[in-house]
């Protein structure tokens, strides 16, 4: 069993995605028995999938250039993977352009989907996904709830994938002064440990 640990905040140790993450890696390692596999983006990221990155994706392994291998590495490690913990701030309504570089190295024709006579098909199936989201604001309801492209970007395209078990671990209103920020992690902390009550 593996648990893909993946972080996107630019924010380093100051995040609360990468605070709860990896809180929640533990927690799936815990469940499952599996080892914890790290990719962080924002220390680490990716850069923009370019043309020659998208076209050389069908290189044998024995031709491939070294961006090559890194993206096909990306792809396996994601395929290899039970659950996938990935703490993904809302930036700009969305999400961090290192994870969607990522989501660009990871949704492959032929590899993670599929088009058929009857539409899109998953094929990255058989895993759970757990999203950290973390926001300054508050799009669970309210007036900018149809500003979310974050939260139901990541369902949409996990679930094109096939990965249709999402949890979602919240922390928003964290710029709404400390106390209420403090709250909300609380708050993320509390879910985190009644879904491992709940799976011992
Ligand atoms: C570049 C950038 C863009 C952001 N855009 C938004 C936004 O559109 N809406 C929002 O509510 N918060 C926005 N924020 C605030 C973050 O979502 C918030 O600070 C959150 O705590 C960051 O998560 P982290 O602590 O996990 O890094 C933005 C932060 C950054 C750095």
């Amino acid at each position: 069993m593996t648990v893909l640990h993946i972080d996107s905040s630019i924010l380093g140790d100051n995040a609360v995605s990468r605070e709860l993450s990896a809180e929640v890696a533990r927690r799936e390692a815990a469940r499952t028995g599996g080892e914890i596999v790290r990719r962080d983006l924002g220390a680490k990221p990716l850069p923009h999938l370019s043309g020659d990155d998208f076209l050389g994706r069908g290189a044998a392994p024995g031709e491939r250039t070294p961006e090559q291998s890194r993206d096909a590495a990306v792809l396996d490690e994601f395929l290899a993977a039970d659950v996938v913990v990935i703490g993904a701030p809302m930036y700009n309504f969305s999400i961090p352009s290192n994870l969607k570089a990522w989501i660009d190295r990871v949704a492959v024709a032929g590899k993670t989907f599929a088009y058929t006579e009857a539409g899109p098909v998953g094929l990255a199936t058989g895993k759970k996904a757990v999203v950290i989201s973390t926001r300054g604001g508050l799009y669970s309801e309210g007036p900018a709830a149809g500003m979310d492209h974050q939260e139901s970007y990541l369902k949409t395209v996990l679930g094109f994938l096939g990965v249709t078990d999402v949890e979602f671990v919240r922390a928003e209103r964290l710029s709404f002064g400390p106390e209420v920020r403090a709250q909300s992690v609380a708050d993320a902390r509390a879910e985190i440990d009644r879904e491992a009550r709940l799976a011992a």
